[in-house]
């Protein structure tokens, strides 16, 4: 596979980096009086204002050509379409199908996907209706009021991240989400608990990982334990448990009723699930019609990805804002800064989306890549950040490109405080981008050396995006923007986004270590000596 850094495209940017690393945003600014309007596009219901980038008409240009040059538009078909683009794994990337409305058609690999997909839709949306109207009764006939989502990354994140972004649309019911092995996460959530009143959601693609299986057992333990002999085993599990996976003989294995199983399918990654049956939690929390709102705000966006030139393309454009930053400016990291509290594990949950997809350094041919991929994605949300780690963005020595992310009419406006949030907001982006000079600085009365400690530089890059409210399709949106840019991003790169090799190697050693750690005798340890002595230390000092 020819490498994209032999492209011209390519090489012109190269061409042009020293350019942008020596830009002045005041000058291009003062230059060109409609820059915010040239350099801003709008896709579903999200604006996004990329002015205050390290670009000029040139490299703007040249980076439009190299996603042309990169056939993005011919891969997003082939994903779309369902062809087996995640090579590795040999299958289709439909996560776009999830939200293709009742009426859409696509056959996939033979199989009507839309058909499937309504049907566990539908099934979804009974059950949620049911525990949402307190029809469905526990295994003592109490109502569920507390859902535990059991999960782990993709089964945990997106259900978790949009939880907490749409807790204005959330009812009667409370969602907990428990994802780490570390039995304290369980603990301290079930400790505050009624068994009799709880519904577990296993959430699990491949219902096989560690972490997950040790918690749901741990669950079932506690349910069991909880409710009594008089409950009976398998009515208390029925009553209590679901699962939201693709294997249907674990999740049999395990004790869940195949009714109360909600599938998807292998063509689903575990990052681009939240749209899945993974979302159940979600559903149970805001109902099933705010879900369906939810995943059309997902589609929205997939139709503009799919008809928008590559220049008024948001996801494309934010791809090619970051190949412009990791790849020629050598920026190393992405920060993503909600100015939204409902977003505040946005970023962590874009921490999976993008260094899980594109944090890859061998092709899609096998062959090592010439170049650097996906940037170390980071943030929180405004305006905590400012008074934590924005003293390094505005003055320190490394440049952290920034999104930037407003909603516009507040859920809630509490003495009139969302303006002062969005004051915060766009003064960040405005101090970032144009800083303040020596000069400034004196004239306001500083002087000796006082004056560089006040100086700001300028041409630290944001990108503006800003959403009308924060609804279930604004949130889909929103998602959905991030997982095409990602894609955008993987395509030019020529790594494949769709698989996770890098997450097996720790998995299998920490399988081999478990029973050295609980051995009664002292096992023989063939390790590195360090880790070697670290077992030993944590058998010797473990108190059983
Ligand atoms: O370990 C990484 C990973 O495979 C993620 O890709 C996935 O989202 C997560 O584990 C959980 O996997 P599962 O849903 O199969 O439990």
């Amino acid at each position: 596979m020819s490498d994209v850094t032999n492209t011209s495209e390519w090489q012109r940017l190269a061409e042009l980096t020293p350019a942008g690393a020596g830009l002045s945003l005041r000058a291009e600014f003062a230059a060109v009086p409609s820059r915010a309007e040239q350099f801003t596009v709008r896709g579903a219901d999200i604006m996004l204002d990329f002015s205050k980038n390290l670009i000029n008409d040139d490299i703007w240009s040249a980076l439009v050509d190299l996603a042309a040059a990169s056939k993005v538009g011919e891969r997003a078909s082939a994903m779309f379409s369902g062809e087996h683009i995640n090579t590795t794994e040999d299958r289709a990337v439909l996560h776009t199908a999830l939200r293709l409305p009742a009426d859409a058609s696509l056959t996939v690999d033979g199989q009507d996907v839309v058909a499937d997909v309504h049907e566990t839709l539908g099934r979804m949306s009974r059950v949620a209706d049911a525990v949402r109207s307190g029809a469905w009764k526990g295994a003592t006939g109490s109502q569920i009021r507390h859902i535990v989502n059991i999960g782990i990354g993709g089964s945990d994140l997106g259900p978790l991240m949009v939880y907490r972004a749409l807790s204005d649309y959330r009812e009667d019911l409370t969602c907990h989400f428990v994802s780490n092995v570390d039995p304290t996460h369980m603990h301290e959530t079930l400790r505050q608990l009624d068994p009799a009143e709880t519904m577990f959601l296993v959430a699990s693609k491949t219902f096989t990982t560690q972490e997950t299986m040790a918690n749901a057992n741990s669950a079932r333990s506690w349910l069991l334990d909880g409710l009594g002999a008089d409950a009976g085993r398998e009515t208390a599990v029925a009553k209590h448990f679901m699962a939201l996976s693709t294997n249907l003989e674990g999740v049999t294995e395990f004790g869940i009723d195949p009714e109360n199983m909600f599938g998807f399918w292998d063509w689903v990654g575990g990052r681009y699930s939240v749209d899945s049956a993974i979302g159940m939690s979600l559903m149970l929390a805001i109902g099933p019609d705010e879900f369906a709102d939810f995943l059309a705000g997902f589609h929205d966006m997939d139709e503009h990805f799919r008809s928008a030139p590559l220049e008024q393309n948001l996801p494309v454009v934010m791809a090619l804002l970051g190949i412009w930053y990791r790849n020629f400016l050598d920026f190393e990291t992405h920060a993503v800064l909600p100015y939204s509290q409902y977003l505040e594990r946005f970023p962590a949950y874009l921490q999976q989306l993008d260094m899980e997809s594109n944090g890859k350094s061998t092709k899609l041919d096998g062959t090592p890549v010439d170049h650097e991929t996906g940037p170390i994605i980071w943030g929180e949300p405004g305006t905590n950040g400012q008074h934590a780690f924005y003293q390094l963005i505005h003055q320190g020595t490394s440049v952290v490109p920034a999104d930037l992310i407003g909603v516009v009419n507040p859920a809630n406006d509490v003495g009139g405080q969302h303006d002062l949030l969005m004051a915060n907001l766009f003064a960040q982006a405005e101090a970032l981008a144009f800083g303040k000079t020596g000069e400034e600085v004196e004239a306001a009365g500083i002087s000796g050396v006082l004056v560089n400690h006040k100086t700001f530089g300028g041409n630290r890059p944001t990108n503006m995006l800003l959403v009308d409210e924060l609804t279930p399709r604004t949130v889909g949106q929103l998602i959905a923007l991030y997982e095409h840019k990602v894609f955008v991003q993987g395509t030019i790169w020529g790594v494949n986004s769709f698989d996770q090799w890098g997450v097996e190697l720790g998995k299998e050693l920490a399988r081999g270590i478990v029973p050295e750690l609980t051995a009664d005798d002292a096992p023989e340890l063939d390790h590195d000596s360090s880790t070697n002595a670290l077992i030993t230390h944590y058998r010797h000092t473990r108190r059983r």
